[in-house]
């Protein structure tokens, strides 16, 4: 491999679970953060709730593929403060794509509605109760965590960007 060019690429798996959870999240902070200003003229809250509840799953199923596979390899002129950098934000991605779904899962668990997938089967609703602390807690976290997931995901998406366009040096191609 030519010093400072990646050319082994993330596996197919990776790369389709990657792109399916990524527009999945941004469609629903923008669900999120369009509801109550949209609320009277169309319901968003059960879609939120079904694309949600989709990327726990494809989170999990996302972790556990993780698991059974080693990353391809960075150019070797990224320094390793950078690599320190770029891994500690896939790790806090990791954990808002789980933290989002389960605090967003234990808020509507204490709310009247049925959870669904798209109105095609029922989601299990987990046992709390409405006001306790766990969902007050939840909600805070999920209200906030929003705009930290979203600017964590654009400092992420500039970062492959400034690989792809000024470094030149493979790192986004081994993503597509
Ligand atoms: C990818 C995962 C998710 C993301 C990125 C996300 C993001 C958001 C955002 C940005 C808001 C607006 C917060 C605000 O304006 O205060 C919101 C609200 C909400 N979300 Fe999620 N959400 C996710 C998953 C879920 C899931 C799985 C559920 C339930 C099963 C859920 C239930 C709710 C509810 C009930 C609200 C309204 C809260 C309120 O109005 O107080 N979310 N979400
Ligand atoms: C909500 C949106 C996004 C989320 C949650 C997300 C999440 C992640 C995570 C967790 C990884 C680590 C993969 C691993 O090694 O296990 C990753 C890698 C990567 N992502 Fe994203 N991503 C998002 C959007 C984007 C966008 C918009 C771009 C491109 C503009 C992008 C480009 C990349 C690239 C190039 C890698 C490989 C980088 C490396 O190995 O350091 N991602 N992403």
């Amino acid at each position: 491999m030519a010093r400072g060019l990646s050319e082994e690429r993330y596996n197919a798996g990776a790369r389709a679970l990657h792109w399916a959870i990524a527009v999945l999240i941004l469609v629903n902070i923008a669900l999120g953060l369009l509801h109550e200003p949209l609320d009277g003229v169309v319901s968003l809250m059960p879609v939120h709730k079904a694309i949600g509840m989709s990327v726990l799953a494809l989170s999990v199923l996302r972790l556990v593929w993780r698991m059974t596979w080693t990353a391809p390899p960075y150019p070797e002129t990224m320094s390793g403060l950078e690599v320190l950098m770029a891994k500690l934000v896939h790790v806090a991605l990791y954990l808002f794509m789980l933290a989002m779904p389960l605090t967003g899962w234990i808020m509507a668990s204490s709310g009247k509605y049925p959870l669904t997938w798209f109105g095609l089967f029922d989601l299990p609703k987990l046992s709390v109760t409405k006001g306790s602390a766990l969902v007050e807690l939840s909600d805070g976290f999920h209200s906030i965590g929003g705009w930290l997931l979203l600017a964590l995901a654009l400092g992420h998406a500039a970062a492959a960007l400034r690989h792809h366009f000024v470094l030149r040096d493979g790192v986004l191609r081994r993503m597509l």
